[in-house]
């Protein structure tokens, strides 16, 4: 969970009066609860997921439909989807576009947005009538929040939007636990009483309190004063100006403008209400300010705040109330000035503006929802009627740096020209770009001064294509004037699979039998054991430089904080200090130790060196930031994999396969460099760990992937007999491989905490440290160079691939790439050499396909570049270097795809699209995969049947994280006991019934499990035989009855390991189609048609939901997840949900199809499925190589040869999409 409204996990239904509360009116809407304050919650009636619907008094339709569409994978997301739905329906009735553009709240990572949006499409207006939803059953009731005009006549000579005399007043004031004073108040005056009492030298108004997700608040000020409930702030009314109070909504605020935009004078406020759409999400608007959000940008200027640009952009102005009574009105620039202490914002004025105004905004995200601007512009011009002069004119910018606001220069020279004409144009940007070079400024991690200047002139031009009379514009720069984000419909979606109903329950397409629970909220995860009594909370104390010396360590400041207990260090541990459960057998997982606290060497940016411990999660994060640490001899990192690879002493060489054959038809030779940098697995649940003492030693609850791990460190690091440590697992909230060995620090640290306090401890790691502190998906750089035909065949190729291992080689990538580099195609002439590279970061792991997605992808771009370098379609030179012996599948699913998406047809519309437009520019891509599973594992599986009614219980080694093994357990146990699913149960993994367990992962661990429940079932069976014999047709509880009275075992167990793997090569073929928006380098997915080879799936809904997933978050790692790192110091700059973005509901394809082969059948021991979990991450590679021809198109436009090769290190941000269209400013014309 991020705990700054940015993933909504905890999205909850609030009812509470508003400003109409004189006269009874409540909203009933969401909000993230992260961002409430419960002294806030006086008044509001909270409905949670467990409220809405549950296994007692029946689940609620959203919960259900959610579950039967396979909307949940973890589960981690769900109740927050559910909620976030169940509000928007509570408030008014949503057509499905609303559906889709309304859930910008919500982050999923499993499922890749799919069957949720399908699942809630159900209950939109517009949906096809669906029998099973009944909308009366949704209990829902919209009348409460029509918005109603206010009619009542105000005497607004005071400013104040509801007479005082009509608000009963109730001050509350409460001393908070932490010595903080809390006041609620009603009144305008009670604000500056409490000013005049208490003093202004530490204090908070408090309204919406979501401004601590844009800026985050580590301890609050001595004063918070909770203002939501001001009326005199809110509400609006029509004198000459529209005067909104400053403590409205941002909600509320786009009702009124719909409202008031019907009046002719204020017709502009469509444009400001479209803009606030992409603002926040609806959530966050429902109780953060216009005042909230003016506030924070006037505290911290560099925020993108696109309230203030909008205001900037059509002139409003801001009453300022410095004491009652004691008004100032003060233009926006004038704002950011004033010194606001101990002053209140009491209201905007928005101006009436006549039709002679026209107003453009825009507002670049690195993705199409919920994000805050890159870049933010709005352009408003008052033009003659009859020459179309410009009379006025305001060009206004956020994101380019703090200070800049307006383009006075550029103003200054449109005023007095005609908008419309290549010349005032070229003019203006002539103007512009002068203006901009001096202004523009760094501001990490966002995009560089070069993306955020030139997309800023860029923009003046796509706002002047916008307004510009259509018959002034020409055809070919006509789409330049288009959003490409808001002109997006409706997505839609197509699974195409077989299945064999003679062989259900096994290939049956069911849902994940947690589903319902954890749509319901009533699965558990770690944090949700029950805290005990003297229960404290742990947190990393991290180092502060990248690499130096620890001198000393002081947490003498943070001990004598009341409530902070502990301070441990690595002097601390008494066994050894690592973290990694190092062991011969487990080479390929991991090598070598790493330090669980820092020894003394800092080996990266905010290594952990310490543990604080306290009373509550709070203080122990305060507590870890006041430990006083000195260090010497610091030194600047290494961060970068492209400068690492270069220095012998940070590369060994792993691997060399070196060619078999070599080609002689040798037409050119083609080189290349390509890097592509880190991801973070963006679990929704963090690492998380909470240990009791018990009799025997500890008791562990941890999110992992690798129960022994933390078992058999904790034994090493604490000098205690591993029979003395039980750790159990009920299930994840995603994992990802985040979670095989990194989860095992902080568990270890957690149970160091246990058993020197002997107290419970419970250590959930924040996502900010979670991000800093640990690895991720490896950076990698790869080297080649290709002799090739003329028909692009690999001759022979010298690919050398380097992969940032962080500060330390442990886990072994190279073994997974080790049979992937060459992908399908044919092995014979590569010369395949890898190195571990390391570099001064954290170390990194396992990351959902790793090593495969790394030396799939490249071989992906190494074929693209064959073909752009010859000319030649990537697609051919694809088909003419497949291996036909081998993978000769590729070719059959890709005939399937041509059939199935009408590839020359749409190649044949790309292609004239691209001619037709300057501005917008397609591109339709091939991508293929092999992918072979690796690895052994070692799980047990236990299975018991009890004597009364026969039920069946089983336990096993593997770990639920969303991919279904548990469902596929039950699936392949009903299959051969012949029994209901509904008879089967699947309990925790527990190293009391599973010791010794391999990691989850490889995405094996569902077809091993299934492995050792088959064996367990024939186990069984046998036992049961002879007792069959002896009955006629017995019932299943009849014959368990009967072997339970003979004296029969009941329980089975199965050890899977080496000798059961078996292995089949998975294929896909993936055709992507994009759109991009030369002008900004925003782009859409327009249409994606998958196949994946998943053998005979055991259930295609699961492997469905497991393909699309797993694309999805590939697509992230190529288009717009990026980390940033501060290169003097090697911090990370990414590390909130505020500058890490994930896709969302709307990044998904327009059209996403997904087919299963048809006939293909795997191992007979895998019951025919393949893997499925991991594979189809790497085709999200397919989106980047549509990307680069749409921008490949743009630059012949701009006179480069298509066949020039350009390197784009990815992921292909907004940025580099804009950057690499190498468009120039002559461009921009109108005609
Ligand atoms: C996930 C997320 C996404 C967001 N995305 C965007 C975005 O895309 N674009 C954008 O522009 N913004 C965005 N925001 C910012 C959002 O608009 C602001 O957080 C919100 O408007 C703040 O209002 P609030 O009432 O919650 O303020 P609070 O957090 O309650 O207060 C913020 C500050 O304002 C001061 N204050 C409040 N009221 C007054 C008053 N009347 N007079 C004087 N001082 C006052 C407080 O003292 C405090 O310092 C986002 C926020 C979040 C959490
Ligand atoms: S939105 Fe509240 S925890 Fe993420
Ligand atoms: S199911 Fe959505 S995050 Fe896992």
């Amino acid at each position: 969970m991020c705990k700054e409204a940015g993933c909504g996990a905890c999205i909850v239904s609030y009812s509470r009066p508003s400003d109409d509360a004189a006269f009874g009116r409540h909203i009933v809407q969401g909000v993230n609860s992260c961002m409430v304050s419960i002294t806030s919650c006086q008044d509001w009636e909270i409905s949670t997921i467990e409220g809405i619907g549950n296994r007692l008094k029946g689940y609620h339709p959203l919960q259900v439909t959610l579950a039967k569409d396979n909307g949940t994978q973890c589960g981690y997301c769900s109740p927050g989807w559910v909620m976030a739905m169940y509000s928007l329906l509570k408030t008014k009735p949503r057509t499905m576009l609303d559906v889709e553009r309304d859930l910008s709240s919500n982050t999923c990572r499993c499922t890749g947005y799919r069957p949720i949006l399908e699942a809630f499409k159900k209950f939109a207006s517009d949906a096809p009538p669906n029998k099973l939803i009944d909308i009366e059953d949704l209990r829902l009731c919209h009348k409460d929040n029509e918005l109603r005009k206010c009619e009542r006549k105000i005497d607004n000579t005071d400013w104040y939007l509801v007479s005082a005399k009509e608000v009963p007043n109730k001050m509350i004031r409460l001393e908070l636990h932490d010595h903080r004073t809390w006041y609620r108040v009603e009144m305008i005056n009670d604000i500056f009483n409490i000013f005049i009492t208490e003093g202004t030298d530490s204090y908070m108004l408090i309204n919406g309190n979501t401004g601590k997700g844009v800026v985050p608040i580590l301890e609050y000020p001595r004063l918070l004063i909770d203002i939501s409930c001001v009326w005199e702030l809110q509400g609006h009314y029509l004198d000459q100006n529209l005067v909104i109070g400053a403590g409205t909504t941002l909600t509320k605020v786009m009702e009124i403008f719909e409202d008031i935009s019907e009046d002719e004078y204020f017709s502009y406020l469509k444009v400001l209400k479209a803009h606030l759409d992409v603002v926040a999400h609806i959530p966050v608007k429902n109780v953060g300010t216009i005042a909230g959000n003016l506030m924070v940008k006037h505290r911290h200027p560099e925020f993108q705040s696109d309230v203030f640009l909008l205001l900037t952009t059509v002139g409003a102005e801001l009453t300022i109330l410095y004491a009652p009574g004691l008004t100032e009105v003060v233009p926006m620039h004038k704002f950011l000035q004033l010194d606001m202490t101990g002053k209140i914002l009491l209201n905007v004025l928005f101006p009436p503006l006549n039709s002679q105004y026209k107003i453009w905004t825009h507002k670049i995200m690195p993705r199409s929802q919920n994000s805050h601007a890159y870049v933010n512009c709005g352009f408003l011009y008052k033009l003659d009627k009859v020459t179309k002069e410009v009379l006025e004119c305001r060009i206004a910018y956020g994101g380019l740096s703090p200070k800049f606001t307006r383009a006075a220069r550029t103003e200054s020279f449109v005023v007095g020209r005609r908008l419309f004409s290549n010349e005032t144009l070229q003019g203006a940007l002539s103007v512009l770009d002068q203006e901009l070079t001096l202004f523009v400024v760094p501001m990490p991690p966002n995009p560089s001064v070069e993306y955020r200047k030139d997309v800023a002139l860029a923009l003046f031009y796509k706002g002047i294509l916008a307004l510009a009379p259509k018959n002034e514009i020409s055809p070919y720069y006509a789409t330049g004037a288009i959003k490409i984000h808001e002109s997006r419909p409706v997505s839609k979606a197509q699974q195409d699979f077989d299945t064999d109903p003679a062989t259900y329950p096994l290939n049956k397409p069911i849902p994940k039998l947690e589903g319902l629970l954890q749509c319901a909220g009533e699965a558990k995860y770690t944090d949700d054991v029950p805290t005990l009594p003297g229960e404290v909370y742990a947190c990393f104390v991290l180092t502060t430089v990248p690499l130096g010396k620890i001198v000393k360590i002081d947490p003498s400041k943070a001990l004598e904080r009341p409530g902070v207990i502990a301070f441990y260090s690595a002097a601390d541990i008494p066994g050894i200090n690592s973290f990694i459960p190092v062991n011969p057998k487990y080479i390929v997982l991991v090598q070598r130790d790493e330090e669980l606290l820092c020894d003394g060497n800092v080996k990266y940016f905010n290594q952990p060196l310490g543990i604080i411990v306290a009373e509550t999660e709070k203080l122990a994060e305060i507590a870890s930031k006041l430990v006083h640490v000195t260090y010497t001899d610091v030194k600047k990192p290494v961060l970068d994999i492209k400068i690492a690879k270069r220095d012998p002493a940070r590369n060994t060489l792993t691997l060399n396969i070196p060619a078999t054959r070599v080609g002689p038809n040798v037409n050119r030779i083609i080189t290349g460099e390509r890097t592509i940098y880190s991801q973070y697995h963006f679990c929704m649940e963090t690492l998380a760990c909470v240990s009791h003492p018990t009799e025997e030693g500890i008791k562990v609850y941890a999110t992992t992937q690798w129960i022994d791990g933390i078992q058999g460190m904790t034994s090493r690091a604490l000098k205690m007999d591993t029979g003395r440590i039980d750790v159990s697992v009920r299930r994840l909230g995603g994992g990802f491989g985040l979670k095989i060995t990194r989860p095992t620090q902080q568990a270890v640290a957690c149970n160091l905490v246990v058993s020197k306090l002997n107290r419970p401890c419970r250590f959930i790691q924040s996502m900010r440290t979670n991000m800093r502190a640990v690895g991720k998906r490896l950076p990698n750089s790869v080297d080649f160079e290709a002799s090739v035909s003329d028909t692009g065949v690999i001759q022979y190729i010298k690919y050398s691939i380097y992969s940032d291992n962080g500060y330390i080689f442990n886990e072994n990538f190279t073994s997974l790439g080790m049979d992937l580099y060459y992908n399908c195609y044919d092995r014979g002439p590569w010369n395949y050499t890898s190195y571990n590279t390391v570099t001064d970061t954290a170390s990194n792991t396992w990351c959902r396909s790793p090593g495969a997605l790394e030396n799939v992808t490249s071989t992906e771009m190494i074929m693209e570049q064959i073909a752009y370098e010859l000319g030649l379609d990537p697609l051919n030179v694809r088909l003419a270097n497949l291996d036909r012996v081998r993978h000769n599948a590729i070719q059959e699913m890709t005939d399937s795809i041509m059939a199935k998406a009408e590839y020359r047809e749409r190649r044949n519309n790309v292609e004239r699209f691209n001619k037709e437009n300057r501005w917008k520019k397609r591109g339709l891509r091939f991508t293929f995969l092999k992918w072979s599973p690796f690895g052994t594992q070692y799980y047990d599986v236990n299975l018991s049947v009890f004597h009364d009614d026969g039920a069946v219980i089983i336990s096993h080694g593997g770990v639920e994280m969303g991919q279904g093994v548990n469902t596929k357990a039950v699936q392949i146990c009903a299959y051969y006991l012949k029994i209901p699913v509904e008879k089967i149960q699947i309990k925790p993994n527990d190293t009391l019934t599973t010791p010794n367990g391999f990691a989850t992962g490889g995405s094996l661990t569902s077809q091993n499990v299934g492995i050792g429940v088959q064996k367990c079932c024939e186990a069984l069976l046998q036992i049961l035989a002879p007792v069959r014999e002896k009955l006629e047709n017995p019932t299943w509880e009849q014959l368990i009855q009967a072997a339970f009275a003979a004296d029969l075992d009941l329980q089975t167990h199965a050890l899977v390991n080496a000798s059961d793997q078996e292995y089949s090569d998975v294929y896909g073929v993936t055709l992507s189609e994009v759109e991009i928006d030369v002008l900004t380098g925003e782009h859409e997915i327009k249409r994606v048609d998958l196949i994946e080879d998943t053998g005979r799936s055991l259930n295609p809904d699961i492997d469905v939901g497991q393909v699309e997933g797993a694309f999805i978050m590939g697509v992230g790692y190529w288009t717009c997840e990026e980390m940033v790192y501060d290169p003097p110091t090697g911090e990370v700059l990414t590390d909130r949900t505020w500058d890490y973005h994930v896709p969302q509901a709307r990044d998904i394809p327009e059209d996403f199809r997904v087919y299963f082969r048809k006939g293909s059948f795997g191992t007979p021991k895998a019951l025919g499925a393949k893997v499925v979990g991991e594979p189809a991450t790497c085709m999200g590679v397919g989106i980047a190589l549509a990307l680069r021809e749409a921008i490949t198109a743009a630059r012949t436009d701009s006179g480069i040869s298509s066949r020039v090769w350009y390197d784009i290190d990815g992921p292909y941000t907004v940025e580099k999409i804009y950057l690499n269209s190498a468009t120039k400013r002559e461009q921009f014309k109108l005609n």
